[in-house]
């Protein structure tokens, strides 16, 4: 069973990450850990000097067909491109890097400004650390965010349905399937999206029942 732990003591400190210019509006985020059975992960905003890991991803040929990145020959082609992502951040995206330890792993997405409501994305990089559990643990992580830190009422999702790994990853969080979007294609193969939600309600009842 997932335990999840919240340290609320520290903080992100931007002084050692020079010349980390956060976005405000995430330098007050504070940063997490969650502990679970077997890893501990952390969640905490980007910063600039996270471009190099980031870009380090998209030479990765597995990570880019299942993420729908463009794929590189050296991480120094996506270099410049991660570090606007960062800097110039879109004000409705709360990306967080997630760590296992002091390792970054992936990151988690909240997007959206409807009231309350956000979508949730997540990835986990390189593709070597697949099928590990990382997955699952960053995106529970990010639920527990959304309704604790940033009090939403809904957080939706939606993957697309040959994307097994994404789709388990759904599942296992409990979130309930909402209805079936567009069509997509992954790995040159038809398919279409689909939807999850879950409510603060049901994942604090979720919550609960587990510590039972
Ligand atoms: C989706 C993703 C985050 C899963 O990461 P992960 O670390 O492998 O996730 P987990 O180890 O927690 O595995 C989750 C589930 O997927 C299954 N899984 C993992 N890799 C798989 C694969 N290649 N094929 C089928 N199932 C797979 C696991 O067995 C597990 O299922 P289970 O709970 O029934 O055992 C990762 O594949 C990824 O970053 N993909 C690219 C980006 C993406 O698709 N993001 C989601 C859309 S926002």
């Amino acid at each position: 069973m997932l335990v999840m732990v919240c340290d609320r003591r520290i903080r992100v400190c931007g002084s050692c990450n020079a010349p980390a210019r956060t976005p405000t509006v995430r330098s007050t985020v504070p940063l997490r850990k969650w502990l679970t059975s077997d890893v501990v992960i952390s969640l905490r905003p980007l910063i600039a000097a996270d471009a190099s890991t980031l870009a380090s991803w998209a030479v990765d040929p597995v990570f880019c067909a299942h993420a729908g990145w463009r794929l590189r020959e050296s991480p120094v082609d996506a270099l410049e491109w991660w570090q606007n992502a960062i800097v110039h951040a879109d004000p409705k995206l709360v990306r967080l890097l997630a760590l296992s330890d002091s390792d970054p792993v992936g990151y988690v997405d909240l997007h959206g400004d409807e009231g309350g409501r956000r979508e949730l994305g997540y990835l986990v990089g390189p593709s070597a650390r697949w099928g590990q559990g990382l997955g699952t643990a960053v995106a529970r992580c990010a639920l527990e965010f959304g309704f604790t830190e940033l009090g939403l009422e809904s957080i939706w999702a939606e993957a697309i349905e040959a994307n097994t790994a994404s789709v388990r990853v759904l599942r296992r969080l409990s979130m309930q399937p909402a209805g079936v979007g567009n069509r997509a294609e992954f790995l040159g193969a038809r398919s279409r999206y689909l939807m999850f939600e879950l409510s603060r309600h049901d994942w604090f009842e979720r919550q609960t029942e587990s510590a039972r």
